[in-house]
């Protein structure tokens, strides 16, 4: 495949619920979104979902916490789609994740990978994400994560 200049993250609608379950259940086997919590998290004003296509579908999304008072935004969830990957789907998503952080004051977006995640490791130190801590038995089925964080630039 080839990468395509038609790629654009969005925010996610409620017309988007299943292709998100689809996308979680093909690509997580533990610690899944819910249904509800994607229709939860699309409502609410403290998530931000983005979704992004190679042709307008939903081939991947990502999901944004943010607090209030808080200058530090949580980059909770980031999935593309098996068949998708390698077209920088996730390095859109990312991009888009961190303009709306800054968009709503955030000096920093922190995230956890599994330490076993290479891919993921691979893609987030390429965007210049740092390691931070340790997470010992952060995942359902008792994995490791690291914490990673990047300091994000004023627009
Ligand atoms: C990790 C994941 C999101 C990457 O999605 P993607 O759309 O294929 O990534 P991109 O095409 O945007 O890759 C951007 C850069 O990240 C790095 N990268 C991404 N996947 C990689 C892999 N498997 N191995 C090595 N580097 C990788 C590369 O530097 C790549 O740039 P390049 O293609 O120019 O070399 C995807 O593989 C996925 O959904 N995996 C399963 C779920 C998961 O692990 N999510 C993260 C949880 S923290």
């Amino acid at each position: 495949m080839t990468r395509s200049a038609e790629i654009s993250a969005r925010k996610a609608a409620r017309a988007d619920l299943d292709a998100l379950v689809a996308l979680e259940c093909a690509t997580f086997e533990t610690d899944r979104i819910s249904r509800a919590q994607w229709r939860r998290h699309i409502a609410s004003d403290s998530a931000c979902v983005l979704v992004a296509g190679v042709r307008g579908g939903v081939d991947g999304a990502a999901v944004v916490f943010h607090r209030r008072n808080s200058r530090r935004a949580r980059l909770y969830s980031l999935a593309v789609a098996a068949s998708a990957r390698g077209n920088g789907l996730a390095k859109a998503l990312l991009a888009a994740a961190e303009a709306e952080a800054v968009r709503r004051g955030c000096e920093a977006l922190y995230l956890e990978v599994g330490v076993g995640n290479r891919g993921a490791i691979a893609l987030y130190e390429s965007q210049g994400y740092r390691r931070a801590v340790r997470l010992q038995g952060f995942y359902e089925d008792g994995t490791d994560a690291w914490r990673y964080t990047r300091r994000l630039a004023a627009p």
